[in-house]
């Protein structure tokens, strides 16, 4: 809590071009918190380095992302917006915190076990403690509520152990953090292979659309989308083609399920994919017209940078200063 208000925290990697994915199950919720809460959004390049980087794109895509927060509504003057690495306190925390994880929890994992067979010539040991580093990105600020995608819920509640784990050590330090997972849009599926999360690393060019596509490439690409032999619109779990189809046109016009089956009752799958394509490319649209603005003026988006970072540097120290009592270290 900062004076009456409550703490958001996310962060979004500069890896790889986002996708609907991460547009619709996270960053488009940012900024309904913003009139209520203190909100910090991060880009975590610190993470990103867990895999191998091009110097270059990691530099260009920090840039990007910053440029893609603003671009989907986070106004920096009513959110601190910023980058991991130039606020030394998450590496400084994501050490100690390291000190308070077990290795066995480490282990459990879902996303290092997924990643250490995506990269197994490069197992390293930051790949590992990735989310002691998420967790000091939370508990840094203080942080009430973490809006993330499901894929994120294991790292959340790791970091909830580790908060009460420190807490039970030495009195109350942290907040613990809940997170904020929409349920509306839980979870975007690719369009190629329905059962399976969009991933903005899948080698498929239909799979996945991204926020920054154009609107032929968005167009074609759920023209081609996977559905199934019925013909029929109707949410269905063993419909994973059409139902993921619905659930974005639903995330992008505000329809229900029932209104959407209404809509297509009697008409095919030709219909709808043009519907949920056009929905999309219209949606994106605004997005892809701003981030072009914001990213023709680097010195801009420089200024916003060393604007978060001050901000976010002022609430880490406090909590940095709080921990590094209570560990005994000399001040
Ligand atoms: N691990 C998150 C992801 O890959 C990114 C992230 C890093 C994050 N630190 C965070 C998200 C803190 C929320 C809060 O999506």
């Amino acid at each position: 809590m900062i004076g009456d208000n409550k703490i958001v925290f996310s962060g979004v990697q500069p890896s790889g071009n986002l996708t609907i994915g991460n547009y619709l199950g996270a960053i488009k919720n940012f900024s309904r918190f913003s009139e209520d809460y203190k909100t910090f959004y991060c880009v975590v390049d610190l993470h990103a380095i867990t895999v191998r980087q091009v110097p270059a794109e990691l530099r260009r895509r920090t840039y990007e992302t910053l440029a893609l927060y603003m671009a989907c509504g986070l106004d920096p003057k009513k959110n601190t917006l910023f980058v991991q690495s130039h606020v030394s306190a998450h590496a400084e925390l994501g050490w100690m915190l390291d000190c308070y994880t077990m290795f066995g929890e480490l282990s459990r994992m879902t996303q290092f076990k997924d990643k250490s067979q995506k990269h197994s010539q490069n197992i390293n040991a930051g790949l590992f403690t990735y989310p002691t580093l998420m967790a000091a990105d939370i508990l840094l600020y203080q942080t009430d509520v973490v809006p993330v995608g499901v894929d994120q819920k294991q790292h959340l509640e790791l970091a909830r152990d580790v908060a009460e784990r420190f807490n039970q050590i030495y009195g109350p330090t942290f907040t613990v953090p809940e997170g904020y997972m929409s349920t509306d849009t839980m979870k975007i599926m690719s369009l190629a292979e329905p059962t399976a999360k969009m991933s903005k690393s899948d080698t498929n060019q239909n799979a996945v659309v991204y926020i920054l596509d154009s609107k032929d490439d968005v167009m074609r690409k759920f023209k081609k989308a996977v559905t199934d032999s019925d013909a029929c619109v109707r949410y269905s779990e063993d419909k994973p083609g059409v139902s993921n189809l619905m659930t974005i046109y639903r995330a992008f016009t505000g329809k229900t399920f029932e209104e959407i089956e209404r809509e297509f009752d009697g008409r095919g799958y030709g219909d709808f994919k043009l519907a949920v394509g056009e929905a999309c490319a219209d949606g994106l649209a605004p997005v892809r017209d701003e981030f072009a603005r914001l990213m023709a003026d680097k010195a801009h988006l420089e200024e916003i940078m060393k604007a978060g970072a001050d901000e976010a540097a002022y609430y880490a120290r406090k909590t940095m200063s709080k921990v590094r009592r209570k560990i005994g270290f000399v001040n």
